[in-house]
């Protein structure tokens, strides 16, 4: 199974597995940090999955939409690094993925 590093708000940093074909939102959630709210679930409307992903994957990346990049807009924190976790499917090519969840608005 494919790694994903996960870093929280606190700077602690965690390994997790998690099965290919979850989203990095779901495999987040699913390692237990609660702190990763994704209160809609998924379907690209909350703008509360939103994570800072290493650069070295930016362009191993799916290529963001126009309502993921509009959401993203109404967070103070986004910088360059800037994506949904949920609409990031998590694959074998992203194994060793460092992601760091993104400060609350
Ligand atoms: S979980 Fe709501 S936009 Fe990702």
């Amino acid at each position: 199974m494919p790694k994903l590093i996960v870093v929280n708000r606190a700077g602690e940093e965690r390994e997790v597995e998690a099965a290919a074909g979850l989203s990095v939102m779901e495999a987040i959630r699913d390692n237990g940090f609660d702190e990763l709210l994704a209160l809609c679930g998924g379907c690209c409307s909350c703008a509360t999955c939103h994570v800072h992903v290493d650069p070295a994957f930016a362009d191993k990346l799916p290529a963001m939409s126009e309502d993921e990049n509009d959401l993203l807009d109404s967070s103070d924190s986004r910088d360059a690094t800037s994506r949904l976790s949920c609409q990031i499917p998590f694959t074998d090519a992203l194994d060793g993925l460092k992601v760091t969840i993104a400060e609350e608005d």
